[in-house]
């Protein structure tokens, strides 16, 4: 996959689509049009406001079909560092920020003869525009989406009068639940599941359609997942020659792209693998938070993922 490029793009909508949830509608600044996308890929959006700084993924959630404008939602995340807040507090119409170009880690399947696509929360954003795609291709899906209450629930009245009967909802504080295991029960062969929302939820489908019998290749999910804070540590760089801080809330990534230094990316999020990055020397404790590398990976000690993995020790020497 090829490293994405940077674009400049303007805030031409910005909606509270729910008191937590912000959408926004993104134009490019010159007449070329956006890039093509497919449904499932996200952009990194990089956006700058004095000393604070935010460089997250978000899906693009608006129609592939439609090249004149992308359309990513973000929700407020509490108790976090605070690039979401940042986001919601300091982005508005007419902000420029810039984005990288669509990468597509979580694509429809186009073997499968069905998708069953199953939405927690804010995991419905990537399913905005698989199902456009899959609607506009007539394939056969369904969407099943499970939201805390009817209030805090983004699109779901609109992705209902879009495509009827096909979209299911499920609300917590009316203990309406997905029957999941007869869900997956009886579906033909070459159905493909899809899910994408809280990493419990991730989980639980996962291990369900394992237990069924569903084969791997016919799963398929993407993990919102973001740099958990850790101990402060130094890293060196043995090619740059050069030692760097790694604060408590700050990525091995972001403390690198801070000093001037730009390693590939594509997920920021532990995995896509874009950014592995050898261990020349780790006198102490590497901490792999990354869904990437295999257990005999990790516990090799050689590599580590710089978006998301920690150290905790004496000396870590990276090839970088
Ligand atoms: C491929 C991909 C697509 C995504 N698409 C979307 C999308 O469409 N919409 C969307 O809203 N989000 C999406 N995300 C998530 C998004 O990129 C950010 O992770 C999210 O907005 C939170 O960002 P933040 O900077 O506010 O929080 P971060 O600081 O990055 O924190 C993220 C999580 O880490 C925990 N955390 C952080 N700091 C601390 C701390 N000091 N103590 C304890 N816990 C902490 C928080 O509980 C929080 O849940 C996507 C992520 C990926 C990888
Ligand atoms: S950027 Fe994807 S795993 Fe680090």
């Amino acid at each position: 996959m090829s490293a994405p490029t940077e674009i400049r793009v303007r805030v031409a909508e910005a909606e509270a689509v729910t008191p937590a949830i912000k959408r926004l509608k993104l134009v490019p600044l010159t007449s070329t049009p956006l890039p093509d996308f497919s449904g499932g890929a996200h952009t990194v959006v990089h956006y700058t406001d004095g000393p604070r700084h935010v460089r997250n993924p978000y899906s693009l959630m608006g129609s592939p079909f439609d090249p004149s404008a992308y359309q990513i939602s973000v929700l407020r995340v509490p108790d976090s560092r605070g690039g979401s807040a940042l986001i919601h507090d300091g982005v508005h119409e007419g902000t420029e920020i810039t984005i990288t170009s669509p990468i597509n880690l979580f694509p429809i399947d186009r073997r499968a003869r069905r998708h069953i696509l199953i939405a927690g929360g804010i995991g419905i954003t990537p399913f905005m525009a698989m199902t456009a795609q899959l609607d506009r291709e007539g394939a056969d899906f369904q969407l099943h989406y499970a939201m805390r209450d009817r209030a805090s629930g983004a699109y779901w009245k609109l992705l209902k009068s879009i495509y009827g009967h096909r979209v299911h909802t499920y609300f917590d504080d009316t203990n309406e639940t997905l029957a999941l295991t007869r869900l997956l029960d009886g579906q033909p062969l070459g159905t493909h599941l899809y899910v994408c929302g809280p990493a419990g939820m991730i989980d639980w489908v996962l291990k369900t359609a394992r237990e069924a019998g569903w084969p791997e290749e016919n799963v398929h999910f993407e993990r919102f997942a973001a740099p958990p804070p850790g101990k402060p540590f130094q890293v060196a760089l043995a090619r740059s020659k050069r030692t760097i801080d790694v604060a408590p809330r700050e990525s091995v990534l972001e403390a690198i792209e801070a000093a001037g230094i730009e390693p590939q990316f594509l997920c920021r999020g532990g995995a896509c693998g874009q950014c592995e990055t050898a261990v020349l020397e780790a006198d102490g404790t590497l901490h792999h938070n990354d869904h990437y590398l295999s257990d005999d990976e990790k516990a090799s000690g050689k590599k580590m993922m710089i978006c998301v993995s920690r150290f905790e020790g004496a000396r870590l020497v990276l090839d970088l």
